[in-house]
């Protein structure tokens, strides 16, 4: 298409004199033509002329130069129907090893964040979606030649370790096996007990725990000690969880690392009057002149950082340290205000990198009475482990349990992936464990079983000596073919706003596509050089859905 774009704008400059990017779109499959063009129209008013008439001279002077059949239609659109060979060709011609990747981010350095959970509790379902969407956003920027660096933003600061610090005090069994599903229960029941305390208006067990924070903050040995125990368990749980999900972070810099530098930053800032302090000794940064009249609370009146701190601390040594032109910061859009603020806040201060919100809703589910709701078990939220493990079950059970462990994790993890990128991560997502596991539909392992089938054909023709295909026409390839050239542009564009539902929809589109190709053109029963040219087809849609797949994190297993 852009190729296309390029041929027209120059065609109308050498016939008009005219600078114009002319507006192509793909022509539905059930009309004539590949393409169609609305230049004649784009250009009627400036050359006061007729648009069928321009359309007629456009269409005339490019037949000479494209290997294309072009009509005049309608009012004056231009259809331009490739021939088959001719699309072949330029997929050829623009096939590298990366194909579909570009180059447009080089030289710059982009820092996403994800999944950045808190430590305090096991790792929930709450927390898949930064995980997926933040990894798929990473690949995605790397595709279009960014450097990426991933970084596990653990929330280890702030009230969680204080409720933790006391709660561990007041239940612990024995210290050393304790397990991060004792802390997540430990945490629970501190949550009530401070609830219950807040009702009665007490507040002793409340103000041990910021005891404990200042503690911390402060240095002190016993809170370094417990923070860093308390630490562990909670990251070698979180690895096991990340592992079975496929992601991986380069750096896992929790807010703790950006208390100082934050704490620093509001000195400095408050000092150069971007800041003000209460009378209370709190301090804000007011962001009336960005359209947001509730201030941002920087510092507690008690000199303590708060989460904000920490985020400024961390921009700033994102920026000086790190070099990144851009953060990319998966989070729920519980969060959006405060990431409105924080964005204001940087502008404010200068902060010339670009920062990027990467929101999504939340994840439901069906209540037995078929009605929508926010994910949750009896026993409260559900844990992502508990999920994973279910979904290892459903897979067996749906596709055969003489499957390979290593494929039931495949298939499990890019049936619950795949669902996450379905629809536009802005909605929530429907958890729906009769469609996410389906071979039909738009379910991961029907992506997947689609590229399983492409290697299997290629295996079994593995020993078949190509010959030459030249005169093949390709008329039988053209849908796919059209889907394939295309993949490099939606791969370019997506990354503009993290449209990842896109490429899902891509990879869908690209399975069914290749369904109905088979139907229409048999592989081994064709004579030589058809069999040579459809085979060369099938190489080339297994590796771009296997790349597209992969930018959703999502793996192809062996067989299924
Ligand atoms: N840990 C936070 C949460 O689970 C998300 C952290 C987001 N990142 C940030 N830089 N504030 O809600």
């Amino acid at each position: 298409m852009d190729e296309l774009q390029e041929k027209i704008k120059t065609c109308v400059k050498s016939l008009y004199g005219l600078e114009i990017a002319p507006n192509i779109s793909a022509v539905p499959a059930e009309l004539a033509g590949d393409y169609a063009c609305n230049v004649a129209m784009q250009l009627a008013g400036k050359l006061g002329k007729n648009p069928r008439e321009i359309a007629t001279e456009i269409v005339a002077k490019m037949s000479e130069e494209l290997d294309a059949e072009l009509t005049v239609a309608g009012p004056g659109f231009i259809n331009i129907a490739l021939s088959g060979q001719y699309l072949q060709k330029k997929l050829a011609e623009n096939w590298t090893e990366h194909y579909g990747e570009n180059q447009s981010g080089e030289g710059k350095v982009a820092l996403v964040e994800f999944p950045s959970i808190n430590i305090a509790k096991p790792y929930s379902v709450g927390h898949l979606r930064p995980g997926t969407q933040g990894w798929s956003a990473k690949r995605l920027l790397e595709a279009n030649g960014w450097k990426v660096v991933s970084d596990n933003h653990l929330g280890d600061v702030g009230t969680p370790f204080g409720i933790w610090a006391v709660g561990f005090g007041r239940f612990e069994k024995n210290a050393d096996d304790v397990t991060i599903y004792d802390l997540g229960k430990i945490y629970i029941q501190m949550k009530a007990d401070l609830k219950a305390e807040a009702e009665a208006n007490k507040h002793e067990l409340a103000d041990e725990v910021q005891n404990w924070l200042m503690r911390l903050e402060a240095g002190d040995e016993e809170a370094v000690q417990l923070s860093e125990r308390f630490k562990s368990i909670s990251l070698k749980h979180m690895h096991e969880v990340m592992g079975r999900l496929g992601i991986a972070t380069d750096l896992e810099m929790g807010e703790s690392c950006f208390v100082e530098r934050g704490k620093d930053a509001v000195k400095k800032y408050l000092a150069a009057g971007k800041f003000e302090e209460n009378d209370d000794g709190s301090v804000i940064c007011r962001l009336d002149e960005y359209g947001i009249d509730v201030p941002m609370l920087m510092q507690k009146s008690n000199g303590t950082a708060l989460y904000a701190t920490t985020d400024l601390g961390c921009l700033l040594y994102r920026e000086e340290e790190v070099g990144a032109d851009l953060v990319v910061y998966a989070v729920g859009a519980e969060q959006k205000f405060y990431f409105e603020q924080l964005f204001a806040m940087a502008k404010k201060l200068g902060i010339k990198l670009n920062c990027y919100h990467l929101w999504y809703g939340t994840i439901d589910q069906l209540s037995p009475e078929g009605k929508r709701e926010k994910m949750s078990s009896r026993k409260g939220v559900v844990l992502l482990e508990d999920m994973l493990d279910d979904a290892e079950k459903r897979v067996s059970e749906n596709f055969g349990s003489e499957l390979e462990a290593d494929d039931i994790k495949k298939i499990a993890v890019g049936a619950i992936k795949f669902s996450d990128f379905v629809a536009d991560r802005k909605t929530g997502i429907l958890y729906d464990p009769n469609k996410i596991f389906a071979l039909t539909g738009q379910s991961g392992p029907f992506c997947q079983y689609a590229d399983v089938r492409m290697r299997r054909i290629l295996a079994k023709n593995a020993d078949f000596a190509r010959v030459d295909f030249a005169d093949y026409d390709f008329e039988a390839e053209k849908p796919v073919l059209k889907m394939l050239l295309d993949y490099p542009r939606l791969v370019a564009n997506v990354v503009e706003n993290f449209e990842m539902h896109k490429i899902a929809g891509f990879c869908f589109e690209l399975a069914q596509e290749m369904n109905r190709y088979y139907e229409a053109a048999p592989i081994s029963r064709a004579d030589d050089a058809t069999r040579s040219a459809r085979l060369w087809l099938v190489e080339r849609a297994d590796a771009v859905l296997a790349h597209a797949l992969d930018l959703l994190g999502i793996e192809i297993p062996t067989r299924m």
